[in-house]
């Protein structure tokens, strides 16, 4: 008979919504506990807990799902593990390094396992674009470019308490275009670095914790409205031991560019559209099956030990990210006269910025080396 794994979910609104759809679909898992700070209406006959103290000390479920504010991730997800659960820990797993070295140090103390909400590192293309890389099919890969353009009206960014904030309580959090809503598009990016740095294999790459990094990072970051504090577009560039990574990216767009890694090495070039896992190898599309789950994964490595997609230490690269973007200078208000009204009138957009994007990452270059009349030389870096 198939054991069925229990699960508690922790921050059962907002995101946790989803990881509620998925967890009825799967009749491998059984949610037995939610918890949240506010009432949850929807619970549909499973016990509800004011905090993940009283949860825990209710239930011990084999897995808990975190999905709450980002800088409350630190508290909850080590007193899960001290609990005797593993743990899924959505993304951001946490906020600077010495946070990650504190949560690693309590995963490696517990002998408990933590994933990290990263999906798209479950995904098949991902691998396949991996292998392809490690086989030489590329050549020497110079450079990882990601762009994406997407909108994001007024209303997102109220969408709660956290939203578009640096500091939420008198303590930091994360949100932003880079923050929160591209973060897989770096993360994935990371990733691919990481395995043409190493010549390695996904595994061995993940146990490196990614060899493209640290390296030199020069960002730009821009806002578009005043009562925002953090980017709602930005560009990137990393160098270091391994090729060179560069990120642009925004959330003002009427034109969508759902989120392109263009992977360019002395021999040949790759495309991944990673939030549809299609994968073009020297402009052919790839067959590409269907992307793992983090869930499901980190329940087969309860059962059989089979590797983590996304283990604590693989994503220490992107927590790297998150510090420095913690640490820049605060993103620059664009002058009104740069902006347009978005067509469904929910917002304004920034005036040709889709062009931008993509000549950013053709070129690796940042914003303010393109003749943007919005993104002058000598940008806040
Ligand atoms: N992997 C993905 O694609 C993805 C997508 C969206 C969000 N996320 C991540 O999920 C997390 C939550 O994001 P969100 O957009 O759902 O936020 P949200 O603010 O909309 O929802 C968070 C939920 O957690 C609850 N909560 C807050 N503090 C709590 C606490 N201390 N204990 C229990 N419950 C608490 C809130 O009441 C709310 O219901 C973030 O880390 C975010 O980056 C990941």
């Amino acid at each position: 008979m198939a054991v069925t794994t229990t699960v508690g979910l922790v921050g059962a609104s907002g995101h946790g919504r989803w990881h509620r759809r998925r967890l009825a679909e799967l009749p491998r898992f059984e949610l037995v506990a939610l918890c949240d700070v506010r009432p949850v209406e929807d619970a549909g006959g499973v016990a509800v807990y004011p905090t993940h103290t009283a949860m825990l000390a209710a239930r011990r479920p084999d897995i808990v799902i975190v999905v709450t504010p980002p800088h409350t991730h630190l508290p909850i997800a080590r007193d899960v593990l001290e609990a005797g659960c593993d743990l899924l820990l959505e993304k951001p797993p946490v906020l600077d390094r010495a946070e990650q070295a504190a949560l690693e140090t309590v995963v490696a103390r517990t002998g408990r396992a933590c994933q990290v909400g990263f999906q798209a590192l479950g995904s098949d293309a991902l691998t396949r674009l991996a292998a392809a890389i490690t086989a030489g099919r590329l050549g020497t890969v110079t450079g990882v470019a990601a762009a994406g353009a997407w909108w994001r009206p007024d209303a997102y960014w109220t969408r709660s308490p956290w939203a578009g904030r640096r500091t939420v309580d008198g303590g930091r959090t994360l949100d932003g275009a880079f923050g929160n809503a591209f973060a897989h598009a770096l993360m994935q990016s990371l990733a691919v670095a990481s395995v043409a740095a190493d010549g390695a294999t996904e595994g061995a790459a993940s146990a490196a914790g990614g060899a493209g990094w640290p390296g030199v990072l020069e960002l730009e970051r821009y806002r578009t409205r005043a009562g925002v504090e953090v980017e709602d577009t930005a560009s990137l560039r990393l160098t270091g031991a391994g090729p060179t990574l560069s990120a642009a990216v925004t959330l003002c767009s009427a034109e969508f560019i759902p989120g392109d890694l263009t992977v360019t090495g002395t021999r040949g070039t790759a495309v991944l559209e990673y939030p549809t896992d299609k994968l073009w190898l020297d402009g052919a599309p790839q067959p590409v099956g269907p992307r793992r789950g983090l869930l499901e994964n980190l329940a087969d490595h309860r059962a059989t030990g089979a590797p983590l997609i996304a283990p604590l230490r693989r994503v220490r690269p992107f927590t790297e990210l998150v510090e420095a973007l913690a640490a820049a200078p605060a993103p620059a208000l664009l002058d009104a006269h740069h902006l347009v009204p978005h067509p469904d009138g929910t917002g304004r957009i920034i005036a040709g910025v889709a062009a931008a994007v993509r000549e950013a990452a053709t070129r690796q270059a940042l914003f303010s080396e393109l003749s943007v009349p919005w993104a002058p030389v000598g940008s806040p870096r």
